[in-house]
């Protein structure tokens, strides 16, 4: 138990990215609060959440950011930064800076949300500190009825790029825990 008067020895950043919609919010909700709502609104701006948890005799502050997919769903992520005047570049550097994890949510029903992954992988990793632990998170596991991307290419892709990857489900709880765990422990 950590209570508000409990000391904390460290404070991890970990910011949630990937396409609107993903349910990046929902996922935040659930593992800070567990709680889940089906009308959640787009996310406008930043936003975060905290949960002091234990790790290995440890009281580990998380300090969960999530921003909106939306504005960054562009056709071409190079072509949007070269024609931006700054303000862009701006906010995603202060999004990123200081973080130590990141999970990087796709939706396991909307292919377009998993093709668009390499590209915030380029972000992150354009912005972010070198030694960030990522997760790949293939999100609404509930919904294997309408799966659009298999099991097996996204744990391929997770290989090939390094990162940790699980399918989670906001609504049924399932893997969220894990998610947040894995990277928390591993940025210990
Ligand atoms: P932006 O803020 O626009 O970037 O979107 P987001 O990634 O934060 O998505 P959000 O969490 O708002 O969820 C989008 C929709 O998906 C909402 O209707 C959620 O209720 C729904 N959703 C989120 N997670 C799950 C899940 O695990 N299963 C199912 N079935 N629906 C989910
Ligand atoms: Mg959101």
């Amino acid at each position: 138990m950590a209570g508000g008067g409990d000391k904390v020895d460290y404070v991890f950043k970990v910011v949630l990215i990937g396409d609107s919609a993903v349910g990046k919010s929902q996922i935040l909700a659930r593992f800070a609060r567990n709680e889940f709502s089906l009308d959640s609104k787009a996310t406008i701006g930043v936003e975060f959440q905290t949960r002091t948890l234990v790790i290995e005799h440890k009281s580990v502050k998380a300090q969960i950011w999530d921003t909106a997919g939306q504005e960054r769903q562009v056709p071409s992520l190079s072509a949007f930064r070269r024609s931006d005047h700054g303000g862009y570049r701006a906010v995603t550097s202060a999004y990123y800076r200081g973080a130590l994890g990141a999970l990087l949510v796709y939706d396991i029903t909307k292919r377009q949300s998993f093709d668009h992954i390499p590209r915030w992988l380029d972000e992150l990793r354009g912005h972010a500190d070198k030694n960030i632990v990522i997760m790949l998170v293939g999100n609404k596991s509930d919904l294997e009825e309408e799966r659009a991307v298999s099991t097996e290419d996204a744990k391929e892709f997770a290989e090939k790029e390094n990162l940790f990857f699980l399918e989670t489900s906001a609504l049924q709880a399932t893997n969220v825990e894990n998610a947040f765990q894995t990277v928390l422990t591993e940025i210990f």
